[in-house]
């Protein structure tokens, strides 16, 4: 598929390598969009990465991925500078239509233990509030200031319930989910004026390397593919079409908003 007429539309989106973020890069390169992907990936899963890159070239799409620390801003600036340079390869118009921040990098830990040295330290959450909370502003402001987000563009950032309620050794990720979507809501807020929209989606429990990581995941899946009205857990797929459908223009009217995609499973006390 050809893109239409205007300047050639396309996706960056962190955390590319694995669960939603593939999920949407694969949706959006069918979709027509060429990808920009950033992940953080060791050389032992760089196999299985670069599978996902080919099925994304297969579409027959422009695709270019970075290995780097979404958080690092020397590196995020060096990521930049090359998309933009190949764009300036490639010749005529870009922009980036979605911007999805899909990045699982916190830690884990309670805040109270029998044994102090499990507990959570303030060094790491401040880095679990930093790169899940927070990294997405600075995205942004680096996008914008090089012209990269445009008039349609739509900016989402991965949340879940965490955001408002308790998942056992969740804590720090919670208290990130929570500073996420506050972030979103003030981007929603100073990027209107631009005609681009940031929203939150809400996914459920969904099966995923991050998820596998969370103490106690099998007991936190079974309880919810027991309570959602769906019947199953949400898989990376029902967020990769939901992204599909709100890229569209008709829904330059909705931002700052926290959309659940998860079947019915938070609305279920
Ligand atoms: N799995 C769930 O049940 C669930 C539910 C709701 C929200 N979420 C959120 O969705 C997002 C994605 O999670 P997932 O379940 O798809 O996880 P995943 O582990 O499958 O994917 C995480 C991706 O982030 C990348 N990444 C990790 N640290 C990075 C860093 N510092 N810089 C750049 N890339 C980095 C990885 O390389 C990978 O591509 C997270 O924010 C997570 O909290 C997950």
């Amino acid at each position: 598929m050809t893109s239409t007429a205007g300047p050639t539309r396309w996706a960056l989106i962190a955390g590319s390598s694995s669960g939603f973020g593939e999920a949407v890069a694969r949706e959006l390169a069918k979709e027509g969009l060429n990808i920009f992907g950033v992940h953080f990936d060791r050389r032992s899963a760089m196999d299985r990465v670069n599978e996902v890159i080919a099925a994304l070239k297969a579409t027959g799409r422009d695709v270019v991925f970075f290995n780097i620390n979404a958080a690092d801003s020397a590196k995020r600036a060096e990521a930049l500078d090359q998309m933009q340079a190949h764009w300036k390869e490639l010749g005529g118009e870009h922009y980036i239509k979605v911007f999805l921040h899909s990045v699982a990098f916190g830690s884990l830990k309670p805040y109270v233990s029998d044994t102090p040295e499990d507990e959570i330290t303030q060094a790491q959450m401040e880095m679990t509030v930093d790169v899940m909370g927070c990294n997405l502003v600075y995205w942004i402001q680096e996008l914008m200031r090089r012209k990269m987000l445009g008039k349609g563009s739509r900016i989402y950032a991965m949340t879940s319930a965490g955001g408002h309620s308790v998942i056992p050794s969740y804590g720090a990720v919670s208290a990130a989910k929570a500073v996420l979507e506050s972030n979103i809501r003030q981007l929603a807020y100073e990027l209107m004026p631009h005609g681009i929209t940031a929203n939150a989606i809400q996914a459920g429990i969904t099966l995923t390397a991050a998820l596998a990581k969370i103490p106690g995941s099998d007991k936190l899946a079974d309880f919810a593919s027991a309570r959602n009205p769906g019947g199953r857990l949400t898989t990376p797929q029902d967020i990769a079409e939901a992204i599909a459908a709100l890229m569209s223009d008709k829904t330059h009217w909705m931002t700052g908003n926290t959309i659940r995609v998860d079947g019915g499973e938070d609305i279920v006390t």
